[in-house]
This record gives C-alpha cells, structure tokens and sequence, in this order.
C-alpha cells in the first residue's frame, strides 16, 4: 500500500519544485556523479557533447571547464533549464526544452559524446534513448551513463525531494536492470566498453553517503559506437 506520508509528483511538476534545492542539497547520487564525472569520461577538449534530462547544466559547466568545444542540453522541465541557463555562456551551449523519448532534433552523427545522469529512472522503457545516442554519435564516439544502481533502486530508494513543508515528494520511477541498460545499447548497436559501480565506501563530500557503507548506489556505463575504419 502507498505510504500516505509521501506524495506522488509527476516528473515536469516534480523537477520544477526540486530545483530549488536540487544544487545545495546532501544527494549522496548526485555528488558521486559530479566527483566522477571528470574521469570516466576523459579527454574532451574540442569535443561536442549532449547531455539528455541535463537539469540545472551541472554536469555540462564542468565539462566547458574541461576544455569541451560545445554543449547542448535537453531536458523537460523548463524550471531546471531555467537554472542551468543562467549558468552557462551561450556562446559555447544551447540547452532545449525537449523529451528525450520523441526524436532529438539533432543531425546523424554529429556528437562526440553522449552524456545521461539520473534521468532513465523516469522512462518506462529505454530502447529508444539508445537508438537515438546511436544515430547521434558520430563513428567511434561513446556514451557515459549514470545511473540509480538496480539493487539500490530494489530496495526502495528512487528519486525524490523534500518540499517547502518538509513532505517527502517521490517521482516516476521505473526499475531497469543492468541486463535491460546492456540489451538495449547492444540492440541499438553500442558496445559495451567498461561499467563501474559506486557504494557508500566511496570518497565523496556527501554525509549521506556514508549511511549505505556495502551498498552499491549508482553504476557508470560506457558504451562505444564502432569506428567505420575499425
Ligand atoms: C535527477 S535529474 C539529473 C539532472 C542532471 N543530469 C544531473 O546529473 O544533475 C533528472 C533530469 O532529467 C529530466 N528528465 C526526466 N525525464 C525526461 C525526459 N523524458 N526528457 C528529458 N528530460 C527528462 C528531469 O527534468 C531532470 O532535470
């Protein structure tokens, strides 16, 4: 039975309330992603990178600050965009009010990377995010994915937030396994290069984190499309 104590938000309702203390919060997922982001993703001077559900730009700022030529971001809550576009120069971004589940306006082939953190969680099905990074990459580029870990998520952590009056508000969230992450990517054509799984052991400035010492929290997937020549 539903817990009466926990309200039940959309996902556009849900991050337009949550970005109001989506940065400043303890998010033991969230800071894993931004203290590993750097990385795993590796060299990206001069590349062009999309970042699908990009929120208040987080992630995309600290990739500009690591040299990426160009940034686009989509995402469908246009209070998170609004964030993120006061933080990015536009100059070298563009960010889209956009659902990632209808076809991303963008050329075959034109990214080096496709970046998606914390946002797969919310769709019920995940094939089609796949075939789009695939047609999206141009040959030999790669995805990195972030995500809710499965055995995190099976024991009943999903995304939510505290509201203004301290309720607990929980959004949309579907179950994926990390077989449903790698048939997907595989059917549309992606390879698996390297998976990386993160628990409260890990060095991170979250509090929180500590709480779930032997848990896996969040997993890392990089994926590779095939180099034409290779
Ligand atoms: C947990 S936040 C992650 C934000 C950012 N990637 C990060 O790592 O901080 C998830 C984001 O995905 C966006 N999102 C959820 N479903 C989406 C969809 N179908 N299309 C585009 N964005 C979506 C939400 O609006 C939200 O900003």
């Amino acid at each position: 039975m539903d817990d009466p104590k926990i309200k039940k938000v959309g996902v556009i309702e849900g991050y337009d309330q949550w970005v109001k203390t989506y940065d400043s919060e303890d998010n033991p997922l969230i800071f894993l992603v931004e203290e590993n982001l750097g990385e795993l993703l590796g060299a990206v001077k001069g590349q062009k990178i999309i970042e699908l559900g990009c929120g208040t730009g987080r992630n995309l700022v600290q990739i500009l600050n690591l040299g990426a030529q160009f940034v686009l971001g989509f995402d469908i809550s246009d209070g998170m965009l609004a964030r993120a576009r006061a933080k990015l120069n536009p100059k070298f971004s563009k960010l889209l009010l956009q659902d990632m589940q209808s076809t991303w306006p963008v050329q075959d082939e034109s990214f080096d990377v496709v970046l998606e953190s914390l946002a797969l969680e919310h769709l019920a099905n995940v094939d089609f995010f796949f075939q789009e990074a695939h047609r999206v990459l141009k040959p030999g580029g790669k995805a990195l994915l972030f995500e809710i870990h499965p055995i995190f998520h099976r024991q009943g952590k999903a995304a939510h937030y505290d509201d203004e009056n301290g309720t607990k508000s929980q959004l949309p969230s579907f179950h994926h396994s990390v077989e449903d992450y790698h048939q997907s990517a595989i059917q549309a054509g992606l390879k698996l290069e390297n998976l990386w799984e993160f628990n409260g052991r890990e060095q991170s400035k979250s509090a929180k984190l500590e709480l779930y010492k032997d848990t896996p929290v969040l997993i890392s997937l990089l994926l590779k499309k095939d180099n034409r020549n290779s």
